[in-house]
């Protein structure tokens, strides 16, 4: 079975998401250039597992894009909890706030305009769930900036760390080479112990060690 088949069958047996989710993904396509870098319903789902599962306290989700994978990991937000979210294009705050505002959530989620690697250190938070998912060229960097910001126990989520499957060629472009770096570095990092699945584009996940 060819894997978009598979990626369409697991969509198809998989809840599906609120109508805002699913407004919130209509407006991604009707408004900006590249509407796939949205979560979506499958890998959106499963940050909303996630969350549930780990009921965050803090949370820093590093490119927010129009807020897709923001509202799934809101969903398994602590009471009283902080979502953290930094995007660079401010072209897209108002889609960002429009949804999280139609969420009820503006007292729990801080949207920040900005480049991540220079506004994760004027982030005064520690955190129990990080979703790192801005330009692949910097995920070591963002993991270097995070790291010690994690609480023991709290998890590190990556996207897109297979890069199409690009990262297992022996010829690797450039963003391929440093996604496998990136692959390496958290594999062999003493501080956490971590799973990559094959969930979409490659989902790594690092829990840091107690
Ligand atoms: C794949 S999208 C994020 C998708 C979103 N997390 C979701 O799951 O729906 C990546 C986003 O990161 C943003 N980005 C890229 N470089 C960034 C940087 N240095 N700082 C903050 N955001 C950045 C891009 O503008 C883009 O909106």
């Amino acid at each position: 079975m060819l894997p978009n088949l598979i990626d369409q069958y697991c969509e198809k047996h998989t809840t599906s998401p609120s109508p805002l989710l699913a407004e919130l993904l209509r407006e991604t396509h009707l408004k900006t250039l590249a509407p796939q870098m949205a979560s979506g319903h499958l890998q959106g789902t499963f940050l909303r597992f996630i969350s549930r599962m780990i009921q965050p306290s803090s949370v820093l989700e590093i490119g927010s894009f129009t807020g897709y994978a923001t509202l799934c990991l809101l969903e398994g937000l602590a009471p009283k909890g902080m979502i953290h979210t930094i995007e660079v294009n401010e072209e897209l705050a108002y889609l960002i706030r429009k949804y999280i505002n139609l969420a009820g959530a503006a007292t729990q989620v801080k949207l920040h305009i900005g480049d991540a690697k220079k506004i994760i250190p004027t982030i005064e938070d520690t955190y129990d769930l990080v979703f790192i998912d801005a330009g692949k060229m910097h995920y070591p960097q963002y993991y270097d900036l995070v790291i010690d910001r994690v609480n023991p126990g709290g998890y590190i989520l990556a996207d897109n760390v297979l890069w199409d499957g690009k990262v297992v060629r022996m010829e690797k472009d450039r963003d391929s080479e440093i996604l496998d770096h990136f692959n390496k570095k958290i594999h062999q990092d003493p501080r956490v112990e971590n799973v990559l699945l094959p969930i979409r584009d490659g989902l790594m996940l690092a829990r840091k060690l107690e």
